[in-house]
């Protein structure tokens, strides 16, 4: 899992603590590690100010993301980036990034084996950024970093801490766009991670 501290494989991840972010999201670019590269235009990697003490992380890039090679720029992104301006934040200020960072086929949910095997570069992304909070976008990444049997349902708006770490999981925007209804609690959801990040 991904706070558990895992010998990572030699050839690809070789030296990578000492590798700064451009030499990661070079690597990243270039990966061909699972057949989702096969169908995906790019690689979509994390995007944002690398000193931000907030990373957000969603499911995968979609059809928009994989044509411009930026997470969250489809319609979904455009929700969060409202709802980031809502806790006075630009999209620029924070690190956004995905679970897994080529495009699944027809946008479907990407496996376990999928998320592992990307995982990696999260890893990465997470060594390298080091924010204070954490944004789970989305039952994907929940179940993918700390629960694979969780229900964002039921454990959304609740802290998690893990060293030091605190992790918000909430609603995706996509989710939002299909049942408004799930406005309230994000918004409630993305108060609890201003006051936070104030304190
Ligand atoms: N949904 C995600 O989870 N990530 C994106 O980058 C876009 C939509």
């Amino acid at each position: 899992m991904f706070w558990e501290e895992t010998p990572k494989p030699a050839s690809l991840f070789s030296n990578q603590n000492n590798k700064s972010y451009p030499e990661v999201k070079k690597e990243a670019l270039t990966c061909s590690r699972c057949h989702l590269r096969e169908g995906a235009q790019q690689v979509v990697f994390g995007v944002g100010d690398l000193n931000s003490s907030l990373m957000l992380v969603g499911e995968g890039p979609g059809a928009r993301e994989d044509e411009l090679g930026e997470p969250f720029v489809g319609k979904a992104g455009q929700l969060l980036t409202k709802i980031l301006a809502a806790i006075s934040l630009k999209r620029e200020e924070v690190y956004i990034s995905n679970i897994v960072k080529c495009r699944p086929p027809n946008n479907r949910q990407p496996s376990p084996q999928e998320m592992e095997v990307c995982m990696p570069w999260l890893k990465e992304e997470f060594r390298l950024i080091r924010p204070k909070v954490l944004v789970l976008l989305g039952a994907t990444a929940y179940k993918g970093l700390i629960d694979p049997q969780g229900k964002i349902t039921k454990d959304r708006g609740k802290w998690i801490e893990r060293k030091g770490l605190l992790i918000m999981p909430t609603f995706h925007p996509a989710a939002l766009l299909r049942d408004p209804r799930k406005k309230v609690p994000v918004w409630e959801d993305f108060q609890m991670v201003e006051k936070t990040l104030k304190t």
